[in-house]
């Protein structure tokens, strides 16, 4: 009978076999998904793989001294850190359309990957960590039409010029299998049990045009919604929880003064495969708290909404 177990010498079997002697590079995007990928990658072909963890500053607050410290100091696997958000704010200015800015981000991702290959002498492989229901979403939605809903960034093949092969050790597996797997590999329930994060980050959480300033009012405000969900005891009923910075700019009163600030919508889903969803229905007390704080705390938001869409129709990130 299949067990997880099983399945991780199978799979190290299989990477091992279409890998060869061969290089394999493998980016890392702080999520669990291409942990998972890495350890596993790590377990079957040792020193042959480089990690390569592309900061593109469209990361959560912390995020980036969180993967780097999971991966040198309890792994002790090396990781190439690159600093690329100046590269990649620069190629978002004026970029509004979700679909180009979800192209724009796996572009600049595959000119890092492929510039880091070069540093090391060339690569032979790029691992990723796709899943099934990336795979399947890419494509087209269940039971619709043959469209296709969003570029998930790390699915759709490589340009030819690249020359490098796919490893995705993770193309068969569920969500729910995927962290089976990392709690198999050993990683920490703290980082295992973590909320998906999508690989365009929060560049698909801000709507409109990216900056600076806006990255930085959403970080802000995204930490302390998570902070209130943790200190709730909700974080593992929930599937995923983040907040959308809007651009749209509404009236309020602060003390005896006018503002005119963002607005923030947060958004909270339960979910089996991310395929399908439903808001969590939060108690309004525990909102009203979480929208005082977010206010009182974060320079820029004057108004906060929660967002009451299941999926389908909506999707579970706003772009
Ligand atoms: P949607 O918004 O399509 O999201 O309902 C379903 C799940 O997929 C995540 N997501 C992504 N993950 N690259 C990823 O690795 C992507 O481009 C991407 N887009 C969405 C999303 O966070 C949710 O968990």
């Amino acid at each position: 009978d299949w067990t997880m177990a099983a399945y991780r010498a199978e799979a190290i079997a299989k990477i091992r076999a279409q890998v060869g002697s061969g290089r394999v590079i493998c980016g890392l995007s702080g999520g669990v998904d291409s942990a998972v990928a890495a350890v596993l990658i790590h377990e079957a072909i040792g020193d042959q793989l480089t990690c390569v963890f592309v900061d593109h500053g469209l990361l959560r607050l912390g995020e980036a001294e969180r993967v780097v410290t999971l991966f040198r100091d309890s792994y002790n696997i090396p990781l190439v850190h690159v600093e690329a958000e100046e590269l990649f704010l620069k190629e978002l200015e004026g970029v509004t359309d979700p679909e180009v800015k979800r192209k724009t981000i796996g572009r600049l991702f595959i000119d890092v990957f492929e510039a880091e290959a070069t540093k090391i002498g060339g690569a032979d492989f790029l691992a990723q960590g796709t899943l099934y229901p990336d795979v399947i979403e890419s494509v087209s939605f269940t039971g619709g039409p043959s469209v296709t809903i969003k570029s998930h960034h790390n699915v759709g093949g490589l340009p030819e010029r690249m020359n490098m092969k796919l490893v995705e050790p993770l193309r068969e597996l569920f969500k729910d299998e995927v962290r089976a797997l990392g709690r198999e590999l050993g990683l920490p329930e703290g980082f295992v049990g973590r909320h998906p994060f999508p690989g365009p980050g929060l560049a698909i959480r801000c709507p409109g045009e990216i900056t600076r300033e806006k990255l930085e009012i959403l970080r802000q405000a995204d930490a302390v919604y998570l902070e209130e969900i943790r200190r709730a005891g909700l974080y593992d009923a929930i599937w995923q929880a983040f907040a959308v910075l809007l651009p749209v700019r509404t009236v309020g009163v602060m003390g005896d003064y006018r503002t005119y600030d963002y607005v923030c919508a947060l958004r909270a889903v339960t979910s089996v495969d991310g395929m399908t969803a439903d808001f969590y229905p939060f108690d309004m007390a525990f909102l009203g708290r979480v929208a005082t704080r977010i206010i009182n705390e974060v320079r820029g938001i004057n108004r906060v909404t929660y967002d009451v869409t299941s999926k389908p129709p909506g999707t579970i990130e706003w772009e």
